[in-house]
């Protein structure tokens, strides 16, 4: 089965040699062919270029883009969508005065989100999960990584994992798990922390690898969660079984998670919203890409993560939505591309590389998605008729999207 994609206004994201990521001053680059085609094949982009070249292309089925962009699916590296019920009490409480820290002190927050979900079956939390998930891949995201982290018991931790192992058979897009145990200090474990710490070392990390549950380990790593003693005991248990890591780090602190995170070869650094020049300095020169969640910012009205620090420093950058019911009840990409050109002042360029092609690195699946190159999954989003790509993130709050296809399918 092969589609013809024709009279694309503009074809983004085209690179023809397979680029692993972008960084500094190449981010401000994004490569483009105008009235152009792009041919399908089953799930794989075979061939595209101008429309002048076409000619001669017979195809299955044919889809005239007309007035449109045509752009890769977004790769949403950092979500927590498999959770139970919702945090809206708190998202009024907020309002009315608490803080996010003030909510967790009382025993909300993630431990709300924890006693919820232990007491969910399995199979609502999966139907509750995969409406989320069909959600977003309406919205255009055709890669997504999701974390454990609501459950903070073996079994429900080993309960939400089997769920995104769920929606990854039965859903097009593609999914990587990751191991968050250590999310929160459960309850249970108030006055003792190290034992939570242990149970996550002997019990939950090595259960999960021989489940093959997980290929990504993500700690807190937050003052009032977990110091960086407790992250680096976790990392370096994870490391024995081959799980990388990917970590919650400067979301309300500085104090060297970005370096633990380098020292242990992390993936991605992930939240940042506060960074020291020590952080920048650290990251230079190491494979770890830092990955930004402004929906966060937004929702908590906490800082903006330094974009222009970043990447003026010769650094990439991922953006990704943080997808959860405590600080990000949205899983909108195109809201966090707008975002991070309103608030962070990225350039639409900047914004759309690292929404595609950086978030597909910091979730280790750039060989195969987050650009437009032939031999990758045809995972494109065709949008409304647009006066250019600039209008993505200016028209910000309207949907742009006409067309989803995954693996080559219109959804
Ligand atoms: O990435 N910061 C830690 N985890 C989530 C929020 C968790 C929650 O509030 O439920 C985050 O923001
Ligand atoms: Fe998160």
């Amino acid at each position: 089965m092969t589609t013809l994609i024709t009279n694309i206004k503009e074809l983004l994201q085209v690179r023809e040699t397979n680029h692993e990521l972008v960084s500094g001053e190449a981010m401000k680059a994004l490569p483009t062919i105008k009235n152009a085609f792009l041919l399908i094949d089953h799930d794989t982009i075979v061939d595209y270029g101008e429309m002048k070249d076409s000619k001669g292309i017979v195809a299955d089925k044919t889809i005239d883009a007309r007035g449109k962009l045509v752009l890769p699916t977004w790769c949403d590296s950092h979500t927590h969508i498999v959770y139970a019920g919702n945090r809206e009490q708190e998202f009024v409480d907020r309002i009315n005065g608490l803080s996010y820290e003030d909510i967790a002190n009382r025993g909300g927050g993630i431990l709300n989100s924890a006693e919820k979900l232990q007491n969910t079956s399995e199979e609502d939390l999966y139907n509750q999960s995969a409406e989320r998930l069909k959600q977003v891949i309406k919205l255009g995201t055709g890669a997504i990584e999701i974390k454990s982290g609501y459950g903070l018991t073996v079994e429900a931790e080993l309960k939400m994992l089997r769920v995104i192992k769920r929606l990854k058979k039965d859903f097009p897009v593609k999914v990587k798990a990751t191991l968050l145990g250590a999310h929160a200090v459960p309850k249970a474990y108030k006055d003792n922390k190290e034992a939570y710490v242990d149970l996550v070392i002997n019990e939950l990390i090595p259960q999960v690898a021989k489940l093959q549950l997980a290929r990504y380990i993500d700690v807190f790593c937050e003052k009032g969660y977990f110091d960086l003693n407790d992250t680096e005991r976790i990392l370096k248990a994870a490391s024995n079984y081959n799980l990388t890591p990917k970590i919650h780090v400067n979301q309300f602190n500085a104090f060297g998670g970005v370096g633990l995170g380098v020292k242990y070869h992390a993936l991605s650094v992930d939240h940042l919203e506060e960074l020291n020049d020590e952080d920048i300095q650290v990251l230079k020169g190491s494979k770890t890409i830092p990955v930004a969640l402004p929906s966060c910012s937004y929702f908590l009205s906490i800082p903006y993560t330094p974009a222009r620090k970043l990447i003026d420093a010769g650094l990439p950058l991922a953006l990704a939505t943080d997808y959860n019911p405590g600080s990000t009840p949205s899983g909108n990409m195109n809201f966090v591309v707008s975002t991070a050109c309103i608030k962070m002042k990225m350039t639409p360029e900047e914004a759309i590389n690292a929404a595609t092609i950086n978030g597909a690195y910091a979730m280790g699946i750039s060989n195969m998605y987050g650009s437009i190159t032939k031999g990758k999954k045809a995972n494109v989003i065709i949008t409304k008729k647009v006066p250019s790509y600039n209008f993505l993130p200016y028209a910000f709050g309207d949907n742009h999207i006409d067309t989803v296809l995954i693996n080559g399918n219109v959804q």
